[in-house]
């Protein structure tokens, strides 16, 4: 069944007309973020999915306020998230695709990661006074765990079809060895190993992200050719003569110089003939599409110091000016492209 969020209709006269719905709807956006986040948080819909439809009984297994309860699921029947049919509640088809935990469709994850970052987005007044962010999101800097968990498995979450969909696009077959830099929860790794048996990737970040690697590798029975380098990739050693050194979604996290910085040791780890590739969030050279990307840009200004989506042409300038030849984009989605580059 379709999402028919009511709520609009309700609130905007005709007369008013959709550019103002349109307004309305960026202004108010919060209240059903913030209803759907701490649903999700509940774990309301995989309750919901396992036969648990009446107030009551949600109230009790939650557990939460029966009164209060009510008001939020009847909130959520109106977002067109649940239906109700006389006292009982049932998941959209939406719902139980992406927020019941045993699909594998799941984004929970993902969503519990942004419930974190929820803080972050009421500083941003303050950021672009200021222009300096102050992250309360401590996963990403690796000191709490819980964040850091929702953090890695959100980032599998929302990675997981798409590795496997690059794993078909990218030809990998000559790649034997190859680096994750800043590899996450393993999905890339996991994705291009499974699709070519002659590859072992090495999967390089922080200790809390590691844990969740080690936990994803082991799930998907990858552990012969995937492996863990704990360390940070401004300081480790993580060996040379890749074919192939995969760097996914971390120049968003880095300045101008880090990002020249880090495209420069990447290279010097590839060997001859070897490949270097960037997979992003990137933008047209104006900066103003795509939505995805022009929007991230202002999450990272609350998240990290210098960080920001880059454009295609900045990308490619970093991989060139690394030494690196033959380099070209590759379009993914709307959401993120690839930027690949060949040692001499
Ligand atoms: C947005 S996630 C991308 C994860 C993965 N590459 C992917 O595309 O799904 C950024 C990753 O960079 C890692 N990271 C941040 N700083 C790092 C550092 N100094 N050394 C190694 N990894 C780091 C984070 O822990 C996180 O796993």
């Amino acid at each position: 069944m379709e999402m028919t969020p009511n709520h609009l209709t309700t609130t905007v006269s005709k007369e008013q007309g959709p550019g103002y719905l349109r307004l309305m709807r960026m202004a108010m956006g919060f209240r059903e973020s913030k209803i759907l986040l701490v649903a999700n948080d509940l774990n309301l819909f995989s309750q919901i999915s396992e036969g648990c439809r009446s107030i009551e009984a949600l109230a009790l297994r939650l557990p939460a306020n029966i009164r209060v309860l009510r008001i939020l699921m009847d909130a959520l029947v109106a977002m067109g998230i649940l239906h109700k049919v006389d006292n009982s509640y049932y998941n959209h088809e939406i719902a139980d695709k992406y927020l019941v935990k045993s699909k594998p469709e799941y984004r929970g994850d993902f969503l519990a990661f942004t419930h974190y970052c929820w803080s972050q987005w009421n500083d941003l007044d303050a950021v672009v006074k200021s222009g300096r962010a102050i992250s309360k999101t401590h996963g990403i800097n690796q000191s709490e765990r819980a964040v850091g968990n929702a953090y890695s498995w959100g980032m599998d979450n929302m990675a997981k079809a798409k590795a496997e969909r690059i794993a078909k696009i990218l030809d990998l077959s000559g790649v034997r060895r190859m680096l994750d830099f800043g590899g996450g929860a393993a999905t890339y790794s996991i994705a291009f190993a499974q699709r070519n048996s002659q590859l072992t990737a090495y999967v390089m970040d922080l200790p809390l992200s590691i844990e969740v690697a080690r936990e994803n590798i082991k799930r998907n029975e990858m552990e012969g050719r995937v492996k863990v380098l704990q360390g940070s990739y401004w300081e480790a050693d993580y060996g040379n003569n890749y074919d192939l050194i995969w760097v996914s979604q971390i120049i968003h996290q880095h300045s101008e110089s880090e990002v020249a910085h880090l495209i420069g040791k990447a290279t010097f780890a590839l060997r001859s003939g070897g490949r270097l590739i960037v997979h992003d969030s990137l933008l047209t050279e104006d900066r103003t599409s795509p939505y995805f990307a022009a929007l991230f840009s202002i999450y990272l200004l609350t998240l990290t110091e210098k960080g920001r989506c880059y454009t295609v042409n900045e990308t490619k300038e970093w991989l060139i000016q690394a030494g690196l030849k033959e380099v070209i984009r590759i379009e993914i989605d709307a959401e993120s492209d690839i930027i690949m580059g060949v040692k001499p």
